[in-house]
C-alpha cells in the first residue's frame, strides 16, 4: 500500500487504527487534510475544501483564528502544565467564571474535562453522587433516549441510543432505561425549525417512572437537538414537558449541549433558545473552537452546594482528570470566548439562520430527498436508502461532495450541514450549489 503523501516521515497507512471509520475502505482512497483557514480546509492534493460541518460540529469561529492560535502559543511558552489536583492556575477560575456568566442563573459551577464523552460521564457521576450525598442513594437509574449520542464512554453509550455504538460492548451500565426518540417523518417531514408533532413523547417518562418508581431514578439525559444521530430537532413543547415531569419527580435533567452550545442554534446555548434551565449541562467542542480538547460539566447551585457539607478537609467529589482544566485548553477557551464576543459570532449565526433555512429547504425536490429539517445553523437532509444498502447513498454523496470541494457529514442516510458560524451568504450558496449538483447525480 502506498503511504501518505504529506510527510516523508510517515510512510504507511497501516498502523493508525482510525475511529468511526471503515479503515480498509478509507486506506484505499484516503482523504487527508493538511491546512485550514476560516471557512476552508486544504486537502493533501492541494484543493480548497469548503467546510460545511465546522470540522465535527466544533470549529464555530472558523479555522486557525489568530487570537486563539496566539493564546495557545503564548501559554505553551509560559507554563505548559499545572497539576490538576490540590493545585490550580488562574485561567481555570477565570474560564469557569466566564462560562458560568454566559449561562442563565441556575447553571454556575463548572467541572472541566477533555471531551464531550468525559463531560457526559462526569455529569452522570455527579448526578448519582448528588443523590447519594443527600441521602437518596437509591436513585441510581439513568434514563437516556433512543438515537441519543452522548459520546463513547461506558456511561455515554449506556444512556446513548445508537445501536451500532452499543452492540459490541457488552452489558454496559445496569439500570438504564430509554425514552423513545422523536423522529417522525410521517407527521413532521420538511419541518422548518421545531416540528409541530411529538411533545407527547416526553410523557413516556411518566411510564418509565410508573415502571421503576421515581425514587430509583437519578437523572434523564437528552441532547436538546440530537446532532450525531442525524439532526433531530425537538418537537414544540417536548423539552418543556420533559422538564416538568423531571421536576415533579425529583429527577435531575441533563442537557447534553456538546453540539448545541456556543451559538450553533442561533442562541448562545440551547438553554437560552428554549428558555429551559436543566440541572446540569455538558459542553465541549466549541468551548475551545476545537483547538485544544476540552469538556465541561456545568451544574446548578443546589447540586454543587449539596457536596459542600462534610468536613472542610474532605474531598467532596472523587473524580477528575490529569488534564482537567488543562492550561492550554483554558488559554484556548478564553481566547475563543473573546473571539465569539468581539466578532458577535452568535449574532451572525442568528442573523444567517433564516437564509440558511431557505437555502437548505430549496433542495426539497432533489432526487431521493425524503426530509429536510433545520434549526439555527444546523440542518439534516435525509435520503431514501438504497434497497439493501442503508447508508450507501449518503456515503456516496459525501465522497462526491468532497471531490467537488465540499466537506459534509453523514450518519446513515442523513447528511448533516453545520458550517462555522462565521459563514456568509455566499458560503451557504456555494454549499447548497455543490450539494444540489451532487444530489442530482448520486443515484
Ligand atoms: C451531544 C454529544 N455528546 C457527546 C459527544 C462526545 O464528544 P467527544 O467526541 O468530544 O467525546 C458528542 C460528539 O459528537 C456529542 O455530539
Amino acid at each position: 500500500m502506498d503511504g501518505p503523501v504529506s510527510s516523508s516521515a510517515v510512510n504507511s497507512y497501516e498502523e493508525f487504527f482510525m475511529p468511526f471509520t471503515p479503515n480498509r475502505q478509507f486506506k484505499k482512497a484516503p482523504r487527508l487534510l493538511v491546512g485550514a483557514k476560516d471557512m476552508h480546509y486544504t486537502s493533501h492534493d492541494g484543493r480548497s475544501i469548503l467546510d460545511s460541518t465546522a470540522g465535527l460540529w466544533c470549529v464555530n469561529a472558523g479555522h486557525c483564528r489568530p487570537k486563539i492560535a496566539e493564546a495557545i502559543a503564548r501559554q505553551a511558552a509560559t507554563m505548559d502544565y499545572a497539576p490538576a489536583f490540590n493545585m490550580a492556575h488562574p485561567q481555570a477560575f477565570e474560564l469557569a467564571s466566564r462560562v458560568a456568566r454566559m449561562l442563565p442563573d441556575g447553571l454556575d459551577h463548572v467541572f472541566f474535562s477533555n471531551s464531550g464523552s468525559e463531560a457526559v460521564d462526569t455529569a452522570l457521576k455527579i448526578a448519582l453522587a448528588y443523590h447519594r450525598v443527600r441521602g437518596e442513594g437509591q436513585r441510581t437509574r439513568l434514563i437516556g433516549r433512543e438515537r441519543g449520542y452522548h459520546g463513547v464512554g461506558f456511561g455515554g453509550i449506556s444512556v446513548g441510543g445508537i445501536g451500532n455504538n452499543r452492540k459490541q460492548f457488552g452489558t454496559m451500565l445496569g439500570g438504564v432505561d430509554h425514552l423513545p426518540h422523536t423522529h417522525d417523518l410521517a407527521r413532521n417531514a420538511f419541518s422548518r425549525g421545531q416540528p409541530q408533532h411529538g411533545a407527547e413523547l416526553a410523557d413516556w417518562l411518566e411510564r418509565i417512572v410508573a415502571l421503576h418508581d421515581a425514587s430509583t431514578i437519578a437523572a434523564v439525559i437528552v441532547e436538546p437537538l440530537a446532532g450525531s444521530t442525524g439532526v433531530l430537532v425537538p418537537p414544540v413543547g417536548y423539552l418543556e414537558r420533559l422538564k416538568a415531569i423531571c421536576v415533579k419527580h425529583g429527577i435531575l435533567l441533563i442537557f447534553d449541549e456538546v453540539i448545541s452550545g456556543f451559538g450553533r442554534l442561533g442562541a448562545p446555548f440551547a438553554v437560552d433558545l428554549f428558555g429551559i434551565t436543566p440541572d446540569i449541562i455538558t459542553l465541549a467542542k466549541g468551548i475551545t473552537n476545537a483547538t485544544v480538547p476540552m469538556g465541561a460539566t456545568v451544574v446548578s447551585p443546589a447540586i454543587h452546594d449539596a457536596f459542600m457539607n462534610g468536613p472542610e478537609g474532605a474531598i467532596e467529589l472523587f473524580h477528575g482528570y490529569t488534564y482537567s482544566a488543562h492550561v492550554l485548553a483554558c488559554a484556548a477557551a478564553l481566547a475563543t470566548l473573546d473571539t465569539y464576543e468581539e466578532e458577535a459570532i452568535f449574532a451572525n449565526a442568528a442573523a444567517l439562520s433564516p437564509y440558511f433555512e431557505d437555502a437548505v429547504h430549496s433542495l426539497k425536490d432533489h432526487p431521493n430527498v425524503i426530509d429536510i429539517r433545520n434549526l439555527g445553523m444546523v440542518a439534516g437532509l435525509e435520503l431514501a436508502p438504497r434497497p439493501g444498502a442503508i447508508g450507501a447513498r449518503a456515503y456516496d454523496t459525501f465522497v462526491a461532495c468532497y471531490n467537488a470541494g465540499l466537506l459534509t457529514r453523514v450518519t446513515g442516510d442523513i447528511i448533516a450541514i453545520s458550517p462555522p458560524l462565521i459563514a456568509q451568504k455566499h458560503h451557504i450558496d456555494e454549499m447548497i450549489g455543490i450539494l444540489g449538483d451532487v444530489l442530482k447525480t448520486t443515484a
